[in-house]
């Protein structure tokens, strides 16, 4: 297996579930609480800005209404991300990748980039990720993770900044899934840890990659996973976890 540069607990959504998910307001908790990495969701709007948000459409998590690839960034910008999670939080605006970039580099924090492309945008958002984070974190020690549930999405990084490494994210691991992790030169596969038995992860690791289980939130089986030798783990619940496990943060 290749060096693994990451922590083995990563914040999900950038803060887990003490903040907005995938805001700047989310990141800066997550590095206040010593947190050193932090996985977030990114796509792109109608006019190629590429900006943090896990659902398609707009309605769970921002004021706004339907797909954010039917939007400019003119227009989302003015949302509000963070009312919808509480009061204290109000007015926190839909956060560009570049400004979760340049958030995560001033602290020296690591990024796990899942690439999570609109339905049909696939290759494209693929490639402006990878070309946009070969810009964004050029200084950065450590290169950021990329991931996805999107194989073309995967591919269309791979083939436009192959130097940024890749982690495959299936759902439920499967047979045809080792094949997917040699065409992407994978380095990681992260799956649930409800689908996926920990005794299996020295499998994975004595062929060459990592595990990442998502998203443990309960102490006691984040303990299991740990043991069994899980690379890393993805959580929404920073606290806790930052003081039972400090040295994994
Ligand atoms: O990358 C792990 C995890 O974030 C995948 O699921 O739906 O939270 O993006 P989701
Ligand atoms: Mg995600």
């Amino acid at each position: 297996m290749k060096d693994w540069p990451y922590p083995r607990l990563v914040a999900h959504r950038g803060g887990g579930s003490l903040a907005p998910e995938n805001t700047l307001a989310a990141i800066r908790l997550g590095q206040s609480l010593g947190y050193r990495a932090h996985e977030f969701d990114v796509k792109l709007s109608k006019d190629d800005v590429a900006i943090l948000l896990h659902d398609a459409t707009l309605e769970r998590t921002t004021s706004g209404k339907g797909r954010a690839a039917d939007m400019n960034w003119e227009a989302l910008k003015g949302l509000d991300a963070g009312a919808w999670h509480s009061p204290e939080f109000r007015g926190e605006p839909l956060a560009t990748f570049e400004g979760a970039a340049k958030l995560l580099n001033s602290k020296d924090t690591m990024a796990h980039i899942e690439i999570k492309p609109t339905p049909g945008l696939d290759a494209a958002t693929g490639t402006r990720v990878a070309l946009l984070t070969r810009e964004l974190f050029k200084d950065a020690p450590v290169k950021p993770l990329f991931s996805s549930f999107s194989f073309q999405a995967l591919m269309a990084a791979k083939a436009a900044a192959p130097e940024i490494p890749r982690g495959w994210l299936t759902k439920e691991f499967a047979d045809e899934d080792w094949l997917r992790l040699e065409e992407l030169e994978a380095v990681s596969m992260h799956t649930s840890y409800k689908t996926f038995p920990a005794q299996r992860i020295p499998e994975l690791q004595g062929r060459g990659y990592r595990v990442l289980l998502y998203t443990v939130n309960e102490a006691s089986i984040a303990e299991k996973i740990l043991a069994a030798g899980a690379d890393g783990i993805f959580t929404d619940n920073l606290k806790e976890f930052a003081e039972r496990f400090p040295q994994l943060v």
